[in-house]
C-alpha cells in the first residue's frame, strides 16, 4: 500500500528542478515496485511540470512500471537460444504454478512474470531469472521448487 507520506518523503528529498524527475521516479519504483499515479501527480506539482511529461518518461524507461509489480520478478528469457531449448515450456510451467499470464502479477502480490529478450547467458539456456538471480539450464520440473523456495522465504520473514 502506497502512503502519501512516503511519496512526499521521496519527492521532497529532491530540489524542485525537472532534472530530478527521473531520479525521484526511480526512488518510487525502488520503494513501491512501481510508480504510483498519485506519485506522478505529486511530483508534477513539486517540479511545476505537466504530468503528461512524467507519464511519457515513465512509459519510456523500461526500469519504471506504472502498474504494481510483485515482490518477486520472474523473467523468462525467450531469446533465440532459450526459445530453441524450451523457454515456452518454462512459461507454461510458471503459468501452471502461479495461475497468471506473462505481464501479470499474482493476487497476493508476491510474483510478477515477464518474458524478456536474451539475457546474455545463451550457453546456459534456457534461463529464468528471479529477482535478477539466474536459474540456468532450467527444466520445467524445477520451476515449482524454485517458486516454493521464494514463498518459503517470505513465510519465514512473516514468522
Ligand atoms: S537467448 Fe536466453 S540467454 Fe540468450
Amino acid at each position: 500500500m502506497v502512503s502519501a507520506e512516503e511519496v512526499a518523503r521521496i519527492i521532497e528529498a529532491y530540489p524542485a528542478d525537472r532534472r530530478f524527475a527521473l531520479a525521484a521516479m526511480q526512488d518510487m519504483q525502488n520503494e513501491f515496485n512501481y510508480v504510483p499515479e498519485e506519485g506522478l501527480e505529486m511530483l508534477a506539482e513539486h517540479l511545476g511540470c505537466p504530468i503528461a511529461q512524467l507519464f511519457a518518461m515513465a512509459t519510456f524507461y523500461k526500469a519504471l512500471s506504472l502498474t504494481p509489480k510483485g515482490k518477486h520478478i520472474i523473467k523468462i528469457c525467450n531469446g533465440t537460444a532459450c526459445h530453441i531449448r524450451g523457454a515456452m515450456n518454462l512459461v507454461t510451467g510458471v503459468k501452471r504454478e502461479l495461475n497468471i499470464e506473462p505481464g501479470e502479477t499474482t493476487e497476493d502480490g508476491l510474483f510478477s512474470v515477464e518474458i524478456v529478450n536474451c539475457v546474455g547467458s545463451c550457453a546456459l539456456a534456457p534461463v529464468m531469472l528471479v529477482d535478477g538471480i539466474y536459474h540456468n539450464k532450467l527444466r520445467v520440473e524445477q520451476v515449482p521448487g524454485i517458486i516454493d523456495s521464494y514463498r518459503a522465504k517470505d513465510g519465514e520473514q512473516h514468522d
